[in-house]
């Protein structure tokens, strides 16, 4: 209503101190801490919600893929939907560059539909999204209140409480569902996938996510800023914030030149530095079809993760990363806690962990390589190396796995040894016993060479000639 006020574009040319206010959801300055604070050097004002088209779109068991568009302003469009108020309610907000009416987000709502019976809400702001990165960033804080304006209104015709929402979003999407929750308290869950990072990392809270803007805040970082191209935010955001192979650069993509860089532009479509950003709504996806494989490591760097400490994990000591997150029991404990994990390069990214311990017999010395061959039960095999170059018996070689079979799903584990042509003159190498670790709950499996028949001939040798 409120807009015989200047124009978006007199707004950003002037100074500090502005005002802009829409009919319903209030009045927005450019005062600290939302413009003028350390790494926010912004300007500007958010465009209102008709420019932004702003819309929700319900997806149910009932309505499947014909999704039906509901309305705060007009609630008789909710009252007639198949919206059902004994129901959960999940909200998807996507980010910069992107859209909610088709792609990851529809797909995300269609999957979830198949575990659990909510309502699933596709929030599109598609065209406050889709010109600079500045006015996008601007523009959430419009799309949060509006995100909470549908929120006040479920409650005030439903009763409806926000303990039974949860709010998913990725890029500046994960910041929007942020500023939902600043302004209704009690949502029961945020879900950051990938939160932005220019213009949100190091500011005060209520600028970004953060723990108090719902009861749990669980955070997937898959790409921050600090490296090349980077989109996501490196800090803590949340209770449980998860850092995937480390939560730079994800396997299965290459380095990205310094001539891309240059024609870089953030955005969460899958190009470039995108295309990490974008892999945390696809481990959410995967985490609702492989939970077990997501579990995340208590650490306090990737660095440790990767080198010796952090594993195993006794029972319940270790969250699941992803849809499964809030079944932890240990989630509210503190805030910022840190969690580690590898994935795999390519779709489901699911990984097992396991320690895995060769001790050699059969020669003193050779130069070869060892590995492990996992068998699942529909004959797929992941081959892993555990050492390479002067192998000695009587050592015991130590590896971490990040296994791409699930240990419930293995059939058998071979043991494969490389040997070159210099060693053939040595008949037999062996292994003594493999002992192997599982991360999930620290049980270990010992697979010993007393029954040399049952061990023996499951190795065999191959020559590099
Ligand atoms: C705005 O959103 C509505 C659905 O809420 C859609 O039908 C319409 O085409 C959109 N308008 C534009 C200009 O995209
Ligand atoms: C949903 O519908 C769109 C087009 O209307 C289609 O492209 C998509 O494949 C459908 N998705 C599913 C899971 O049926
Ligand atoms: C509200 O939505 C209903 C459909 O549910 C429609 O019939 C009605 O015209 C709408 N009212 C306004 C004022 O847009
Ligand atoms: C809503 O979600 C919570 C947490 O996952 C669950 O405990 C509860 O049973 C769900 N309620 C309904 C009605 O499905
Ligand atoms: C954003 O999308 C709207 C509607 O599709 C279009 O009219 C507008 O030109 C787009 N803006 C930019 C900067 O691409
Ligand atoms: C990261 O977050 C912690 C705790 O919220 C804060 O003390 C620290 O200053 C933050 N670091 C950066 C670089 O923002
Ligand atoms: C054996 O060594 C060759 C050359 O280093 C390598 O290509 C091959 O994958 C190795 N095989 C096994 C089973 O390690």
């Amino acid at each position: 209503i409120l807009c015989p006020c200047p124009t978006y574009k007199q707004l950003v040319s002037s100074t500090l101190g502005k005002e802009v206010c829409y009919q319903r959801i209030g009045c927005f300055t450019d005062d600290p801490p939302w413009s003028g604070v350390p790494g926010r050097l912004l300007t500007g004002l958010p465009d209102s919600p008709e420019h932004m088209n702003i819309s929700f779109s319900l997806y149910t068991r009932e309505t499947g893929n014909n999704s039906q568009v509901i309305s705060a302003i007009n609630s008789s469009t909710i009252q007639k939907s198949h919206f059902s108020s004994r129901r959960n309610t999940s909200f998807i907000i996507h980010g910069f560059g992107s859209t909610g009416r088709k792609g990851w987000v529809v797909e995300m709502c269609l999957l979830l539909l198949e575990v659990e019976n909510i309502n699933c809400i596709a929030v599109d702001w598609a065209q406050g999204a889709n010109g600079t990165y500045i006015s996008a960033v601007n523009n959430i804080r419009v799309i949060g209140a509006e995100v909470a304006y549908f929120i006040k209104t479920l409650q005030k015709i439903f009763r409806y409480s926000p303990h039974e929402i949860h709010l998913i979003g990725h890029s500046l999407g994960a910041h929007t569902a942020g500023e939902a929750g600043r302004r209704i308290q009690g949502i029961r869950r945020i879900t950051g996938l990938d939160p932005a990072g220019p213009y949100f990392e190091g500011t005060p809270p209520e600028v970004r996510l953060d723990p108090s803007d719902a009861d749990f805040v669980d955070v997937i970082h898959s790409n921050h800023h600090m490296c090349i191209s980077g989109l996501g935010i490196y800090n803590t955001t949340g209770h449980l914030d998860f850092y995937p192979n480390g939560g730079t650069v994800m396997p299965g993509y290459k380095t990205v030149t310094s001539t891309m860089v240059i024609n870089f532009v953030p955005t969460d479509a899958t190009i470039i530095g995108g295309c990490h950003h974008s892999r945390s709504h696809e481990f959410y996806f995967e985490s609702i079809l492989y939970p077990t494989g997501y579990l995340g490591y208590p650490c306090e760097t990737y660095k440790s993760f990767e080198s010796v400490n952090c594993f195993p994990c006794s029972q319940e000591e270790c969250p699941m990363m992803g849809h499964y997150a809030d079944r932890f029991p240990a989630k509210l404990e503190r805030v910022n806690q840190k969690y580690f994990l590898n994935t795999a390069a390519d779709p489901p990214f699911a990984t097992w962990r396991q320690k895995v311990f060769v001790k050699l017999s059969g020669v003193k010395k050779m130069k070869g390589d060892i590995n492990l061959v996992f068998h699942d039960t529909e004959g797929k095999t992941k081959e892993y190396e555990i050492a390479s170059g002067v192998l000695s018996q009587d050592q015991v070689y130590t590896k971490y796995l990040d296994v791409e079979i699930n240990p419930k799903n293995t059939k058998k584990i071979e043991f494969l040894w490389n040997k070159t042509i210099f060693t053939l003159l040595w008949a037999r190498l062996g292994a003594e016993t493999v002992n192997i670790i599982h991360g999930e709950d620290g049980h270990a499996k010992t697979i010993t060479n007393q029954d040399k028949a049952s061990l023996l001939p499951r190795c065999f040798t191959r020559n590099i000639v």
